[in-house]
Order: structure tokens, then C-alpha cells, then sequence
């Protein structure tokens, strides 16, 4: 029997028992949800590679790359023409892609770039189509260790190859992304393999089929609490899709911009953890302020997080504005997020039995960071309106 499996560094052919042993002692490629930081949301089409290596530096100097944040994402926007080879070329905004690769290396950090199956991105630059493996090379050689791969215009090759067929044109989407995955797999390094088709085709059951270690559950996220809401919410259910390696992703964070307030903030770091969402932060580092850098870099939601267990969190109850969602974590202890999504303060009794709980429990409030001692079923809190009560109780 011929297997594959995905190594740090190699690919393994052989049989199962061998590969099983190698990839034992091997890394697992995004073993807790990846973190870092992604250009889209705040830089948009405007992002260079001074803004990449000022955002390396930042990491370093806040103590995010500490924290955990480790990838920077350029994300659409750096692709240039192909030489006369058909290799991709960068753009004038970022004149040498391997000297910035090291640089970010170089600070401890890690590189990510962004292309497409088809043949243009969603901002109309070059795409990947008919130039996969070599595309995968170049990053390779440039020392790239992410790869987002966005579905942008090949959603026309697929209806055009399929004309109302839906199945026919997703069976062709997920045989583009196994094209990229094996192209990956040829170049023998380990790229995280992020894939973005807002969700299509209830991604979560076959991605990891074609190697993802992450993959977008929604359409684009913006700076704002109902939108974010609307997206995080809607990833009730998915729980039993997310395992070390392959994480449900909700889009990146907007901690930091717009026009969000602290506990709206607060509640959008809260539900991603939540989720064992990948963490990767989407604002100006330049401007960062006090505030939105404790947010991001609160140890306790990262832990959270980033928690060995693998296991994304639930919904367990809803009403109203009000919603408790719960999140496994190793050593028997629970997250446990009580959310205010409405407009008014909310008083909140907390019914152990509905968290899977029973007689009295240890508990901390992460964000106060305060020990509460023993609390017992009924106990009472008072969660302000669009904010976040975060527990964690044994
Ligand atoms: C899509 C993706 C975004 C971003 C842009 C870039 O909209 O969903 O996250 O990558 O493309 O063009």
C-alpha cells in the first residue's frame, strides 16, 4: 500500500506502519491553530514589503511573536507578470520576495503569501492556474512557509466547464485545491496550506481530504461587531470538523480595527479562541494601542486557543442576545464564554447542567484575571451589553 504522509520537510512513501512511526516523531504541521498576522484587512491592495518587515519588527518588539503570532501574510496584491519561463515575479512593491523571506526569518518569524487556482486573485493579479507545481517551487525556493489559496476566478472556470452542474463544479474546485496540495507535497517543505472558498460546498467534511490545514468556513469578515458576530456564530456545529492539523477558520481577526470598542473587541478574541480559530491578527502594528496589544496578547485567551487538546468549542445555550458557548481544554478544565450580543446589560445565571457540570466548580474570570473561588449552580453575572464574561472552571 502507498501512503502520503505530510512531514516536516519530507514526504513520506512507504508503508503504513514506517510512515506512522516517522510522522510519530515528526512536527504536525499547524498542531494548534496557526497565529500570526495577515495584510488584507487593514492594508488591503496597499500593502509593500517595508510594511512587512515594519510589521516583523513590531512583533518582535510588542512580544506577539512570543505570544505566539509567528506568520506574517502578504496577502492579494504582491504578484507580479511571469518571466519568459512562466515563473511568477513579484511587483514592484516588493522588489526581492526572498531577501524578505529571510529577513522575517531572520527575526524568528514566519512567511506567508496568498495566490489562486485560477488564473487571476480576487484584485485581478496573477493566479496560480496551469503553473501550480511551479508556483509552489518559487515559493519554496523563496523560503515561503504558508500558502492562502483563494478560489476567486476559477468560480467562472467551473461554470463554464460545468454548466449547471453543481456537483460536477465542485468536484472540479476540490481537484484544483489536491492539485496544489500535491504541488506542495513535490516541494518537500512544509507550507501551511490555507484554503479560502467562503465555506462552499460544506468545506469542513472534505479539506482535509485535499491536505488543508485550515480552511475558511465564511465570506470576508469586516471591522464590524455585527458582521463579526454574524461569522462567528455561524460556526455552531462545527466543532467535530476541527483536529490538530486542520482548523475551521472564520477569517482573521479585526481586533484593532475600526471602530470597535473594548468589549466588542474583547468578545471577538473570546469566540475566536472559542473556536480554536487560527489567530492571525489583521491590524496596523505601527498604530497598536494599549489596549487592542493586551487583547491580542491576553496568555490566558491564547491559551485557550492554542489549547493541546485540539478541540474547538460549542453553543450550549441561547437566549435572546445571550449565548454561552463552552470549549474543552486538557487537564479535565473548561472555557466557558458568556456572551451579551444585544444592546443592554444582561444579568446572566449560570445552570451548570447545561455546561455538562455538576455541585460546585473551580472558576476564573480570564479577562477580570481574577480567581473566583468555588461557584455552584445559579451563579450570577452581569455581562454588559456587546462584551464577553470568560471563565475557565475545573
Ligand atoms: C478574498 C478573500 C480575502 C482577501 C481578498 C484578497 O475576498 O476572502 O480574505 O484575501 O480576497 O483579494
Amino acid at each position: 500500500m502507498r501512503i502520503k504522509v505530510r512531514l516536516i520537510g519530507t514526504v513520506c512513501i512507504a508503508l503504513l506502519e514506517v510512515c506512522a512511526a516517522a510522522a510519530a516523531g515528526a512536527q504536525k504541521l499547524a498542531a494548534t491553530p496557526p497565529m500570526g498576522w495577515n495584510s488584507w484587512n487593514f492594508f488591503n491592495g496597499r500593502v509593500t514589503d517595508k510594511d512587512i518587515r515594519d510589521t516583523a519588527d513590531l512583533l518582535v518588539s510588542t512580544g506577539m511573536r512570543d505570544a505566539g503570532y509567528v506568520y506574517v501574510n502578504i496577502d492579494d496584491t504582491w504578484e507580479g507578470e511571469r518571466d519568459a519561463q512562466g515563473r511568477i515575479q513579484s511587483n514592484s512593491k516588493f522588489p526581492d520576495m526572498k531577501a524578505l523571506a529571510d529577513y522575517v526569518h531572520s527575526k524568528g518569524l514566519k512567511l506567508g503569501i496568498y495566490s489562486s487556482p485560477g488564473p487571476t486573485t480576487c484584485a485581478r493579479f496573477a493566479g496560480s492556474l496551469g503553473h501550480e507545481e511551479q508556483d509552489a517551487k518559487t515559493y519554496a525556493d523563496w523560503g515561503i512557509d504558508f500558502l492562502k489559496y483563494d478560489l476567486c476566478s476559477y468560480i467562472p472556470i467551473m461554470r463554464q466547464e460545468a454548466p449547471n452542474d453543481e456537483a460536477a463544479q465542485t468536484k472540479l474546485m476540490r481537484e484544483a485545491y489536491e492539485k496544489m496540495h500535491q504541488a506542495l507535497l513535490k516541494t518537500h517543505r512544509p507550507i501551511v496550506y490555507s484554503l479560502c472558498e467562503y465555506g462552499w460546498d460544506s468545506v469542513w467534511r472534505w479539506d482535509p481530504t485535499v491536505g488543508a490545514n485550515l480552511w475558511r468556513t465564511t465570506g470576508d469578515i469586516q471591522p464590524n461587531f455585527d458582521r463579526i458576530m454574524l461569522i462567528g456564530r455561524a460556526q455552531a456545529g462545527l466543532a467535530k470538523y476541527a483536529a490538530p492539523g486542520q482548523w475551521n477558520d472564520p477569517d482573521m481577526l479585526e481586533v484593532g480595527n475600526g471602530k470597535l470598542t473594548h468589549g466588542e473587541n474583547e468578545a471577538h478574541m473570546t469566540l475566536w479562541a472559542m473556536l480554536a480559530a487560527p489567530l492571525i491578527a489583521g491590524n496596523n502594528l505601527p498604530q497598536m494601542t494599549p489596549d487592542t496589544t493586551a487583547i491580542l496578547m491576553n496568555k490566558d485567551v491564547i491559551a485557550i486557543d492554542q489549547d493541546t487538546l485540539g478541540r474547538q468549542g460549542d453553543r450550549v445555550y441561547a437566549e435572546g442576545p445571550v449565548e454561552i458557548w463552552t470549549k474543552p481544554l486538557a487537564g479535565g478544565r473548561k472555557a466557558v464564554a458568556i456572551f451579551n450580543f444585544g444592546e443592554t446589560e444582561s444579568e446572566v445565571s449560570l445552570h451548570l447542567k447545561d455546561l455538562g457540570l455538576s455541585g460546585q466548580v473551580k472558576a476564573r474570570d480570564v479577562w477580570a484575571a481574577k480567581d473566583l473561588g468555588e461557584i455552584g449552580d445559579g451563579w450570577k453575572t452581569t455581562v454588559p451589553n456587546r462584551a464577553v464574561v470568560l471563565l475557565v472552571v475545573q
